[in-house]
């Protein structure tokens, strides 16, 4: 049964309900002598995401990562699951460096503990469903027999190791009363911590904040929370959780994990420490780096419209939006969170709702002075281009400008003189470029997975700085095999600063060249690869 027990609106104290305006009146947080600590699952529930399997390498790499960005745990995995999980918990153990206490899932027997130790854990979490609906087709056993595993498997655990983890999985589709019965054994059986998992992702806010307050009330140890987001609600759940008194949140990177996932890391830290004012040991200005690590290794795109740390999180296109922003950030941003503050950036946005500040502001970045007239006249035409469909990208609109304004401008860093490929079905794709960057002469040759990863590589090989390709998009204009290929392209600077840019051509792979030679120019023209 799904525990529901909203108070009455007028039974909620005043401070609760407009905690969040008292916030922006007085600018005193209310909650700032709490700190939140962080266990982070991104290991063991993230990847058990369907489609995710991380190399044990790149576990490392994400281990070392969440303890560089501060979590307080890691869940590195269920090393009773397979060997080779086991083995990939056990280097994780014994990785020099890294800071966070490492967990390790194990169903309620002994072996699975056993497993946990033998991997060299500091930490052992151990999880028996308790809704009826779970015991009775996945364990088959009494909400008795439960509670007597509970007793003998956590005082085992605790017997073995001195941070031990208690979860009654489905807690919030559980009878309270027995699932408070439960909590009180494993309490008293000595569980350092008592893990509530809304392990389908049907509570609410209101339903999770009285469940966590039920038991804070009647248990000793801390209490930590593991909500799946079904319905959406995993990270407001999880904020309701630390509200009504738990100690600690589960969360993974990206929001990765079973089915619909897990609590976001990144939303879950800056709503605890911006809107509420309780602590983390997060360095929130990695958050943004540790998202698109995980989505490069879990190939699994971050959405643009993410929170915190999604493309558009802090991008402008409208003009009311963007001359707002240029004149006081906070106007359309929400102030208690920055973009510096997560490590991203502001972006003025060029599209068909697009202002003349912006573009004027985005010229004058580039030393392009139009006049009145010929600044009109490039945004009738970025609003025509845009309006009708057309993305239009940085490099296009200084193209636009210096048409207009007649300031040909032909400092050009990179020019491609030439570009071959050689692919085939059994020919590994290599392709070689000539270009001349910054005058001088230039010729590589790379092999890629296809025709354009080599073209991308050799000219990236070649490109001053240390360039990174940030996304990649092809469209066919029209249907034919004779058909236009247009290419959109971002990349990313050493100063994380992003850059897009065009090209079209019925060979994808000229499209795909010009259109990152058309992004370094445009890297080069914002005071990049400065010589
Ligand atoms: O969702 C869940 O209930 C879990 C448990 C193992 C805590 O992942
Ligand atoms: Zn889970």
């Amino acid at each position: 049964m799904l525990v529901c027990l909203t108070k009455k609106r007028s039974e909620q104290s005043p401070q609760t309900l407009w905690r969040i305006v008292i916030y922006y009146n007085t600018n005193s947080k209310v909650n700032t002598n709490r700190t939140v600590s962080i266990f982070d699952t991104t290991l063991r529930d993230g990847e058990q995401t369907p489609g995710i399997s991380f190399t044990p390498e790149q576990k490392i790499i994400i281990a070392h990562q969440l303890s560089d960005i501060g979590v307080d745990v890691i869940e590195a995995g269920f090393p009773a699951s397979s060997d080779a999980e086991f083995e990939t918990v056990k280097r994780v153990c014994a990785e020099e460096g890294i800071r966070p206490l490492i967990c390790g899932l194990a169903r309620s027997v002994k072996g699975d503990v056993d497993r946990c130790i033998e991997a060299g854990v500091d930490m052992v979490h151990v999880f028996i469903p308790t809704s009826k609906i779970q015991r009775t087709y996945t364990i088959k056993k009494s909400h008795a027999e439960v509670l007597a595993i509970t007793r003998e498997i956590v005082s085992y655990a605790r017997s073995k190791c001195d941070n031990v983890m208690f979860s009654p999985m489905d807690a919030t589709r559980t009878e309270p009363s027995e699932l408070l019965e439960v909590c009180i054994a494993a309490d008293e059986a000595g569980a350092t911590i008592i893990n509530i998992p809304d392990t389908v992702g049907v509570s609410t806010p209101s339903a999770m904040r009285e469940i966590i307050m039920m038991i804070r009330k009647n248990v000793k140890c801390r209490i930590d929370v593991h909500c799946h987001n079904d319905f959406g609600l995993a990270t407001a759940n999880t904020i309701a959780a630390v509200e009504g008194g738990a100690d600690q949140v589960q969360v993974t990177v990206n929001g990765i994990g079973e089915r619909a996932g897990n609590a976001e890391l990144a939303q879950t830290v800056m709503i605890l420490q911006s809107i509420c004012g309780f602590r983390t040991n997060i360095t929130t200005e990695k958050l943004v780096e540790t998202s698109r690590l995980i989505s490069r290794f879990a190939q699994i795109p971050v959405p643009p419209m993410q929170p915190v740390v999604g493309e558009n999180a802090f991008s402008h296109e409208s003009g009311i939006h963007s001359q707002g922003v240029m004149a006081n950030t906070g106007t359309f941003e929400p102030g208690i969170m920055t973009p510096e503050m997560v490590g991203h950036r502001r972006r003025l946005k060029l599209g068909k709702h697009v202002g003349k500040h912006a573009i004027r502001q985005m010229l004058e970045d580039v030393n392009i002075r139009p006049s009145e007239t010929e600044l009109d006249s490039i945004v009738a035409k970025i609003k025509d281009i845009s309006g009708r469909g057309k993305k239009v990208t940085e490099f296009d609109l200084f193209e636009i400008a210096d048409d207009i304004t007649g300031s040909h401008y032909d400092k050009k860093m990179f020019i491609l003189d030439d570009i071959s490929i050689f692919t085939g079905s059994h020919a590994i794709p290599t392709s070689s470029v000539r270009a001349s960057v910054h005058g001088e002469d230039k010729i590589c040759s790379r092999t890629g997975v296809g025709p354009v990863d080599a073209a991308m590589k050799a000219l990236l090989a070649i490109a001053p700085g240390k360039i990174q390709l940030k996304s990649y998009q092809v469209e066919a204009i029209s249907g034919g095999t004779d058909a236009l290929g247009c290419v959109t392209i971002e990349v990313e600077d050493e100063k994380g600063r992003i850059f897009d840019a065009g090209a079209s051509n019925t060979d994808i792979v000229i499209a795909s060249a010009e259109a990152l030679v058309n992004a370094l120019n445009s890297v080069y023209r914002y005071g990049g690869f400065e010589t």
